[in-house]
């Protein structure tokens, strides 16, 4: 990993849901003792099951939710929930739709981040949001629409636009590109990259969309309620997945993973309520190789090279024998589609 940027130590997040005055005390623990780090210009992903704490732990590093345990190191130092992250970590949602206010034309919207954080002046902002629009692959007169006149894929680029407003070093992506449909999702998805590979970026990945983590990532963390199960880099991940857990969700993808080990490991019944967590490691009872001593010690995440996986079994259980890479059908054919698109732009 690069110098790290931002660092979760030991992140617990505990929501009361008691409501009411006869009601008695009952906590939801959504994320649990998260150590992870995000290295300058990396992109992590972080993956898992609906639940399992994805976008809480989003939004506590973007600053929209405090934790209840826990140290967050940004850039170096311990920032307060102040004015300068603030600015420097940006989140961009699933649903640009809600993001943006309707009543505002595109250019307003772009401007008034850079304007509240003195980034520009109401003289200068006009040219901030043209350039940010080129950045994002959008025409200048876009900036006089209103989201409701745009396409889901061009109201996504004015979300991350208005995101890359203030100059973060860190950009949270919570599904960024998960309501828009494959080769729009690939779009985006390339867009941030270039834009990683011109302002040197960070990026948070939250996403269900294996193929497209695999594409778009350094390093992937898994998460299974509340805990991180299997971390280390993208390509390590995928073609040697180490956690029970990881290896199903890799399996359980509908479009093949370019690069990922083949496998069949189905995943059989509920996800636990984070209410009621089973005692040792909380993936065993959905887990086909779960033994006695998983029931009773809840497996640290550790690890010596760069991958790091929370289970007993780890270095026991079968290894693979990768194959050639299938070819992820759709999602490459719409990323080829996309650079045949670009290429033909910049021809022309
Ligand atoms: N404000 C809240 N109050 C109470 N419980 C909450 C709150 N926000 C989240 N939770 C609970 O915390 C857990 C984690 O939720 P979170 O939204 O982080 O999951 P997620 O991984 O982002 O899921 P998805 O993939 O569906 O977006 C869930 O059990 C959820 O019900
Ligand atoms: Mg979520």
């Amino acid at each position: 990993m690069t110098a790290p940027l931002l660092e979760l130590r030991g992140i617990r997040k505990e929501f009361n849901l008691a409501r009411g005055f006869f009601a008695s005390k009952r906590i939801l623990t959504a994320l649990d003792g998260i150590d992870l780090a995000v290295g300058q210009g990396e992109t992590l992903a972080l993956v898992g099951e609906s639940g399992c704490g994805k976008s809480t732990l989003g939004r506590i590093v973007a600053g929209l939710l405090p934790a209840t345990v826990g140290t967050i190191l940004f850039d170096g130092d311990q920032p307060g929930r102040g004015k300068a992250r603030a600015r420097q970590i940006q989140i961009v949602m699933q649903d640009p739709f809600g993001a943006l206010n309707p009543k505002m034309s595109v250019g307003e919207l772009i401007a008034e981040p850079a304007l509240l954080h003195g980034l520009a002046t109401r003289r200068t902002a006009p040219a901030r949001v043209a350039e940010l629009l080129r950045l994002v692959g959008l025409p200048e007169g876009v900036a006089q629409r209103y989201p409701h006149a745009l396409s889901g894929g061009q109201r996504q680029r004015v979300a991350i636009a208005r995101a890359l407003a203030t100059d973060p070093k860190l950009i949270v992506a919570d599904e960024a590109v998960s309501a828009l449909d494959v080769s729009v999702q690939a779009q985006i998805a390339n867009l941030l990259k270039e834009i990683q590979a011109r302002t040197g970026v960070s990026l948070l990945f939250i996403s269900h969309g294996l193929s497209l983590v695999h594409h778009i990532s350094d390093r992937v963390a898994v998460m299974y309620l509340g805990r991180i199960v299997e971390e280390g880099p993208a390509a390590d991940l995928f073609a040697r997945p180490r956690h029970p857990y990881t290896r199903a969700l890799i399996s359980a993808t509908p479009e093949p993973v370019p690069g990922a080990a083949p496998d069949r490991l189905a995943l059989t019944g509920e996800v636990p309520s984070p209410l009621a967590l089973p005692t040792g490691c909380r993936f065993r009872t959905r887990c086909p190789h779960a033994t006695k001593l998983c029931a009773e010690v809840d497996p640290p995440l550790t690890g010596e090279g760069p991958v790091r996986v929370a289970c007993h079994l780890a270095d026991s259980l079968p290894t693979y024998h990768v194959q050639k890479p299938r070819p992820a059908a759709r999602l490459q054919s719409a990323i080829d589609l996309y650079r045949a698109a670009a290429a033909a732009q910049t021809a022309a």
